[in-house]
């Protein structure tokens, strides 16, 4: 029995860095989901045992024992998949060689698969939704995954603040959102395209030692609470300060965590001191965030969608590796598929 899912990638706000076990965050983040970057995933389920995966047709052996981690993780709450073969095909909308992360798309597209077909053989499941069980498995497979089972903006972690928000799964974001926010742009920005310099396990295991944790779990906390003022009012200079301000403390942990990470490349400086010049000179709401290495995600609403391109296209692309970027928008979420592998 086939099923088959295409999952987006999302980006972070207000970012989740670090973690304890089993995969809990330690502290909550909010995330735009985006369109263009996502992966499709089909799953053939037969009687037996191991996992075969392919990338765009091509076998991929080295990739089996990151999902057999995975299918181990997830075992408890599904044991059937014990008795299962799982023959697993994906391709990714963006290029591998990208730089962007394929982890929160992979690995929700193949919970959305696993969940649908635990559906199919009548297994109850934990949970008390099809969505917050495929949050579950997606974020013990990758944090950040549990937040790409929802579209728009989505908050994965407890706090205070978010009444219903939740370590053990994502929710979508419960409260009114200023329509400045609807179909926001995110154009991210190739500025290195190689491998990662760290892995995410081991920049969340960073913060168990770091000097700064308790101040910095507690700042998300209080970013989170701040954040929703600005969601709710459209106030956009408040809504950049706040982010920009978290995609340069992620970085700023990297770099005072032991032993340390220079993630940054002098192209993504040029390319952020670039976007606050022309904010200045402009007044217009265009701003920047980072994730785990050196390519920059720029935000702007979709009001300022030309001029916003002109400026990416003649100012920062000379910036980035062959020119390259993806132009991406917030999105609906993932998306069943009929079959697309025979
Ligand atoms: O989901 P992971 O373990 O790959 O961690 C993601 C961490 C960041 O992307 C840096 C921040 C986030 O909240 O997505």
């Amino acid at each position: 029995m086939i099923t088959s899912w295409q999952s987006p990638s999302n980006i972070a706000l207000i970012k989740y860095w670090g973690k304890r076990h089993p995969q809990l965050p330690s502290n909550p983040s909010i995330s735009f989901t985006l369109s263009e970057c996502n992966t499709k995933t089909q799953v053939n389920f037969a009687q037996g045992s191991g996992v075969s995966i392919s990338l765009d047709g091509v076998n991929q052996p080295t990739f089996i024992p990151k999902i057999e981690e995975f299918i181990k993780r997830i075992s408890p709450r599904h044991p059937w998949l014990s008795s299962y073969s799982l023959s697993i095909e994906t391709s990714n909308s963006f290029p591998h060689s990208s730089g962007i992360a394929s982890s929160a798309s992979g690995l929700s597209a193949l919970s959305l698969c696993i969940v649908e077909f635990a559906e199919k053989i009548d297994f109850q499941y934990g949970a008390t939704g099809f969505h917050q069980e495929a949050s579950i498995l997606s974020r013990l497979g990758s944090g950040s995954a549990s937040r790409s089972i929802y579209g728009g903006l989505v908050v994965w972690g407890k706090t205070p603040s978010i009444e219903n928000a939740n370590d053990e799964y994502a929710v979508k974001y419960p409260h009114q959102v200023h329509p400045t926010f609807n179909n926001y742009f995110d154009v991210v920005l190739l500025v290195d395209i190689g491998e990662k310099a760290i892995s995410s396990s081991i920049g969340h295991s960073l913060m168990d030692t770091h000097p700064f944790k308790e101040k910095r779990f507690s700042q998300a906390h209080q970013n989170l609470c701040d954040i929703q003022g600005p969601l709710r009012t459209g106030d956009l200079e408040r809504f950049i300060e706040i982010v920009e301000l978290e995609a340069l403390t992620l970085h700023g942990l990297m770099m005072s965590s032991s032993p340390s990470y220079i993630l940054l490349k002098p192209n993504t400086l040029a390319i952020i001191q670039k976007i606050r010049e022309f904010r200045i000179d402009t007044g217009l709401p265009i701003s920047f965030t980072l994730d785990a290495g050196a390519n920059v995600h720029v935000l702007f609403p979709s009001s300022i969608k030309e001029k916003a391109m002109h400026f990416i296209k003649d100012s920062l692309t000379q910036h980035c590796k062959s020119h390259r970027y993806i132009l991406d928008h917030v999105g609906d979420g993932p998306k069943r598929l009929p079959n697309f592998v025979e």
